[in-house]
């Protein structure tokens, strides 16, 4: 057994000397005067500094219980461990490439004068916050239930936070944790979200994970529209889906299909348009506009109405999902309101 090792191993856990410092950045800690506490990122080096003078017979530094260092001769094993200064009035080693496991009391153990003394300094390990595990983009039916996981690691442990992109600004936060619980989800709570893993280290690490919510098909815009003999006539059907919907058209219980009947259908997006290039007076009548998808299908009816050549185009709203409208009737109250205001002008 090395003989100092004694003396050391006493001072070390004699500790008489404590005198805690003012945490700083700078990775050096100085003895035995103020100690300050070293803080590093992971993956740099620590400096770990003891001012002595020239009363000073012996010197080692500790790592807890563990001799890394007496005078100059390595005890570690550890080669990120080297000696950087041995003079009467400094002694110093570094630690390279720290990391989290190197965090821990660090004692710088000294002998003057037959008296041990001791200090000790806390090196303190740093780690960027960092996203190591995130939920997939994920697609669910509106009324389900979604969880979303996001876990960081870092030093301090870092603050995790959710937020839901699609929201204004300063709304978004949706969960202060990381977990992200939706019960019954409506899709207007569909889009991005983005984690966040803060700590005071360094920038934030964020991560976006996407839920896409299935719902039926809603009509939102189906209007009648007059058309006069010999004219283009389109009919339009809006629907909003998800997954988009597609569309069909009716005329009673007769499917309609591009090519047929001088008509041409036309899908782009959420909306579908029914096109007539010449309208007789066969074409006139109620349509049925049907959405679908893999939740559901709903229906809108549209007429398509007679209108003098001279008058122009839309009529009043049609009726959504099978309600009938009396929309011809509508139609002829409207077109005759149009004629009398034209008669009315005239004289
Ligand atoms: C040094 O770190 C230790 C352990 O984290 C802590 O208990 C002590 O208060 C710190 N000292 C100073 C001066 O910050
Ligand atoms: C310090 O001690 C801890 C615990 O035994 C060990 O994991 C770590 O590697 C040591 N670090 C150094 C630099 O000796
Ligand atoms: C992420 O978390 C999920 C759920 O806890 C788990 O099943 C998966 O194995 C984890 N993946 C990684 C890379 O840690
Ligand atoms: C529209 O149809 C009528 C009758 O079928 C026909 O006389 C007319 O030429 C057509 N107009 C156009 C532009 O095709
Ligand atoms: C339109 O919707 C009604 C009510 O939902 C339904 O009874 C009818 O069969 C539907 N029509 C078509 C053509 O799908
Ligand atoms: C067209 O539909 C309306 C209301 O949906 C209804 O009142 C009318 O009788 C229908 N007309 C025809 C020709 O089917």
């Amino acid at each position: 057994m090395y003989h100092p090792a004694c003396w050391i191993f006493f001072s070390a856990t004699t500790a008489l000397l404590f005198i805690p410092g003012v945490p700083v950045r700078s990775g050096d800690a100085t003895f035995p005067k103020a100690m300050d506490n070293v803080t590093v990122r992971q993956g740099e080096s620590a400096t770990l500094r003891c001012t002595i003078d020239d009363r000073v017979t012996r010197v080692a530094w500790l790592n807890r219980s563990t001799i890394l260092y007496a005078g100059n001769d390595k005890w570690s094993i550890d080669p990120r461990v080297i000696i950087l200064v041995n003079t009467p009035t400094q002694y110093s080693i570094m630690i390279q490439n720290v990391d989290v496991y190197d965090e821990g009391p660090y004692t710088c153990s000294v002998q003057t004068d037959n008296h041990p003394k001791t200090s000790r300094v806390h090196l303190i390990v740093q780690v960027p916050p960092q996203i190591m595990n995130i939920s997939s983009d994920i697609t669910v039916n509106e009324g389900s239930s979604v969880t979303l996981l996001c876990l960081a690691i870092g030093r301090p442990e870092p603050t995790v936070t959710w937020r839901h992109l699609s929201v204004k600004e300063g709304q978004g936060f949706v969960s202060e944790d990381e977990y992200l619980e939706i019960s019954d989800i409506k899709r207007d709570q569909s889009g991005e979200y983005e984690c966040s893993a803060l700590n005071d280290v360094a920038a934030p690490d964020v991560r976006k994970v996407k839920i896409t919510v299935n719902y039926p098909p809603y009509i939102s815009k189906a209007r009648n529209t007059g058309v006069s003999v010999g004219q283009k006539g389109i009919l339009s059907c809006e629907a909003s889906a998800v997954p988009a919907a597609e569309f069909q058209w009716f005329k009673e219980d007769t499917r309609l299909a591009t090519g047929l009947d001088g008509v041409r259908i036309e899908n782009k997006g959420r909306i579908s348009t029914l096109t007539f290039f010449n309208v007789s007076e066969k074409d006139y009548g109620n349509y049925t506009c049907v959405a679908t998808n893999k939740l559901g299908n709903t229906n809108a009816s549209i007429t398509l109405y007679e209108i003098s050549p001279s008058s122009a185009v839309a009529g009043p709203g049609a009726v959504i999902d099978g309600v009938n409208s009396a929309s011809r009737a509508l139609a002829c109250l409207w077109l005759s309101g149009t004629l009398f205001a034209h008669f009315f002008i005239k004289f």
